[in-house]
């Protein structure tokens, strides 16, 4: 039995005239009378081999029964090719069918089909060139995410999916119960009992794991997070889930600034990780659906990200002479277009924007001395608007309680967090990086659904 050499180190190869088998599926077949030709994939990489098939030396049967879609597996003699675009090919002996693949029902029979339709077929849609590109940059991403924080001592904590938390305060949460829907079972108030619940009280799908990352950088230093999240927010946009993954380092002993630096040295090394080691994905995802894809990684990746304050920002919006939908003025959340515009227009890079209004962020950010803002950083991104917001965390236990009294927040739902300030607290500051508004700048992809490969939004979960 020869081994199944990766098409992706076939393709590599550099010596020839030997035996080898190759598994995949297959693209496209065409030929002649007498000669077949065969464009296999296996995902390793974008490219396909040719095979090379001489049908006198087939049964006529077996070749009928390979068409696109179809799962093969093939011996054969790999050689030089003489094709202007293909260093090497497979001189076919022998195929075995793993699968085949009906051509009139199968949905990617015909090439071109829009990213909406393919949507819909989100258990096939890895097949085609897309979306192994940007499978393949996913897988990429993530290994360059860990390989960052590992590199700079940091330790990778796993903190729960399910929660008796909401560490945004947002209320937009899904429920976790086991309790019977048809007969909930009440309080002598009315109220639902979820003492009878699984876990004995109310419990979420969280939206984040800062808070329990929090718990571990005040024990370990440097901490991060990199899991799924979940907001039941009814936002369809082209930029919202509500199932994403976010990554969330934790530093004690870091203030803002430091902050900031982190955050803008960690996106430039992802940006350059993916220039250096995924350029052939790039490449196509840049020719085929935006022609600025690369121009615009390598100018993140140059470029010194411009840092202002939310106040400062506002007065450029408001002396913009813009006609913006949501209008600005201090006091409110700055919407995609508003931060667009700051980004494209006005400094044509990426900006960190800190210092926002207490009233729009979230309980845990640093007061600042002036009592009306908070010590927030939220990096604007070209093309995607906000890709990752954070803050230096309040790390005064009796200003902490005073603030979640304000928002009338329980001490008892977080009174583990709290101790974090009574026992040892430290300065300390952090951030969350949602893992698909990176890939949507990374791929040059608009729509979220693209980049993530079984998309959960309203009215859809499918697969
Ligand atoms: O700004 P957010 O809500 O911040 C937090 O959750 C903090 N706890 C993070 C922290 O400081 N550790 O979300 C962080 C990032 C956003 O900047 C955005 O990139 C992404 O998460 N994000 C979403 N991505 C996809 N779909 C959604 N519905 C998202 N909501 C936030
Ligand atoms: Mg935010």
């Amino acid at each position: 039995m020869l081994k199944r050499i990766k098409i992706k180190d076939l393709l590599k190869s550099e010596t020839f005239d030997y035996e080898v088998n190759v598994k995949g599926w297959v693209r496209t077949k065409r030929g002649s009378k007498s000669i077949c030709f065969i464009e296999l994939n296996d995902g390793s990489i974008l490219n396909n081999i040719q095979l090379i098939i001489n049908i006198a030396d087939f049964e006529e049967d077996l070749l009928r029964r390979i068409s696109t879609g179809a799962c093969i597996s093939a011996n054969g003699i790999l050689v030089q090719s003489g094709g202007k675009n293909q260093g090497v090919e497979i001189q076919v002996n022998t195929i075995e069918i793993y699968g085949e693949s009906d051509s009139e029902s199968y949905p990617l029979q015909k090439k071109g089909h829009t990213l909406e339709f393919l949507r819909e077929i989100a258990h096939l849609r890895p097949r085609t060139n897309t979306f192994g590109a940007i499978f393949r940059l996913r897988h990429a991403m993530s290994y360059a995410i860990h390989t960052y924080f590992h590199n700079n001592g940091f330790y990778y904590i796993h903190t729960p999916i399910i929660t008796g938390s909401d560490a945004e305060g947002a209320g937009a949460m899904f429920k976790v119960t086991t309790l019977d829907l048809n007969a909930i079972p009440r309080k002598e108030d009315g109220k639902i009992n979820y003492e009878e619940d699984f876990f004995g009280k109310e419990t979420n799908l969280t939206v984040s794991g800062q808070l329990e990352a929090e718990l571990g950088a005040l024990a370990l230093s440097l901490a991060y997070t990199f899991g799924p999240t979940f907001r039941a927010e009814n936002s369809n946009t082209a930029r919202h889930l509500a199932e994403f993954w976010m990554i969330e380092p934790e530093m004690a002993f870091y203030d803002i600034v430091d902050n900031m630096d982190l955050a803008e040295d960690f996106l430039k090394y992802l940006v350059n990780y993916a220039l250096e080691n995924c350029y052939n994905d790039l490449e196509f995802l840049n020719n085929l659906y935006d022609k600025e894809l690369i121009e615009r990684l390598k100018s993140v990746s140059a470029n010194k990200f411009e840092r202002l304050t939310y106040t400062e920002a506002i007065n450029i919006l408001e002396q913009s002479n813009q006609n913006f939908e949501f209008p600005v003025k201090w006091g409110v959340d700055l919407q995609s277009e508003h931060e667009r515009y700051l980004v494209e227009t006005h400094f044509n890079r990426p900006v960190i924007l800190t210092d926002y209004p207490k009233d729009i962020k979230a309980f845990y950010m640093k007061r600042n001395e002036d009592d009306k803002t908070v010590r927030a950083m939220d990096v604007l991104f070209p093309k995607i608007g906000e890709i990752i917001g954070g803050s230096q965390r309040e790390e005064n236990y009796n200003k902490l309680i005073e603030r979640i009294n304000e928002l009338g927040i329980h001490e008892k739902d977080v009174w583990w967090y709290l101790e974090t300030r009574k026992y040892g607290t430290a300065p300390h500051s952090g951030f969350g990086l949602g893992f698909e508004r990176l890939m949507l700048f990374i791929t040059g992809m608009s729509n979220i659904r693209d980049v993530i490969p079984f998309p959960r939004t309203p009215k859809n979960a499918e697969f």
